[in-house]
């Protein structure tokens, strides 16, 4: 059925690829519990999720044994990847199950809707994922878009909004609630890791521009890459060893999440830190 109204946004590249959003989708399992199961009828959005369906159908998989009523969302502004979407769904053998497979039919409570930053979703969502949707955005277009979204969560919701490479070795990302940016995390593969500033590539498009001398995001990416250097007699038992090292050491310096569920050894080992937002806010919106 076609937008009572135009989406809002702008149609833009669909790449995409299978698990490229699986550090971010293990992330959110692991640390957005509460507001995942904050609503007896919890909803959650897979904003923008290009070419073909398959990341919004791997958050299905991995979101549904944390909340297992969940309904998830795909919204796409372009008609042919909506259509994609649909596809996918009227595929579905019943019989062979799958992943998704349920009492109901396979991945009951996944659908696919055309639509833009409006969200049009029947209520509002605890959870919006928004990933590598932004950053072919202008950035005052991506703050408004910020705001835009989070005025359109559940009040315990969480939006998910940031950036990784192709096949998503590196990320960033920020949770927004509704009172604005809460945290944000870097994540990376460690064996493939030179340092940690290379993770600026990644950086949502509210920051991307403010990676420069004087801006606290520039300031906390130079701090680690120090720390990184510190750590690496630490590479003798491995990536992981020195990325944990660097990380306890730049604790000591800027406001690292230390405690679950963003912070400590377990969340670090997998190449992960969390900060909260104050830490790399920039100087002026
Ligand atoms: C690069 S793809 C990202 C696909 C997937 N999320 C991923 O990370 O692999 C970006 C997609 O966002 C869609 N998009 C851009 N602005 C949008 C908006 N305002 N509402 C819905 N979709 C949007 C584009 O049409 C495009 O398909």
């Amino acid at each position: 059925m076609p937008p009572a109204h135009k989406p809002r946004g702008e149609v833009t590249r669909g790449t995409t690829a299978p698990n490229r959003l699986r550090r971010i989708d293990r992330w959110i399992a692991a640390t957005q519990a509460v507001p995942l199961r904050s609503d007896p009828r919890p909803l959650a959005v897979d904003l923008g999720y290009g070419a073909s369906p398959i990341t919004t159908v791997e958050l299905y998989t991995r979101l549904r044994p944390v909340s297992p009523g969940l309904e998830i969302v795909g919204i796409e502004i372009e008609p042919a990847r909506v259509a994609a979407g649909h596809a996918f769904l009227a595929s579905l053998n019943v019989a062979a199950g799958g992943p998704g497979a349920s009492a109901g039919r396979p991945y009951e409570g996944l659908s696919f809707r055309r639509g833009g930053f409006e969200l049009p979703v029947p209520r509002p969502p605890v959870l919006v994922r928004a990933f590598n949707v932004l950053r072919q955005y202008e950035e005052p277009a991506a703050w408004r878009a910020w705001d835009d979204l989070r005025a359109r969560l559940a009040p315990s919701g969480v939006l998910v909004e940031g950036t990784c490479d192709e096949i998503g070795r590196r990320a960033v990302w920020v949770t927004l609630t509704k009172d604005g940016p809460q945290t944000i995390t870097f994540a990376a593969h460690l064996g493939s890791l030179e340092r940690p500033s290379v993770l600026a590539e990644r950086l949502p498009k509210t920051l991307i521009h403010r990676n420069l001398p004087g801006e606290p995001v520039h300031a906390l990416l130079t701090a680690f890459d120090r720390c990184w250097a510190m750590a690496a007699p630490h590479s003798a038992f491995g990536p992981r060893a020195r990325w944990v090292e660097a990380v306890s050491l730049l604790a000591r310096t800027h406001p690292v999440l230390t405690r679950p569920p963003y912070g400590g050894r377990n969340r670090w080992r997998l190449g992960e830190v969390t900060l909260p937002w104050t830490a790399v806010a920039p100087r002026r919106r």
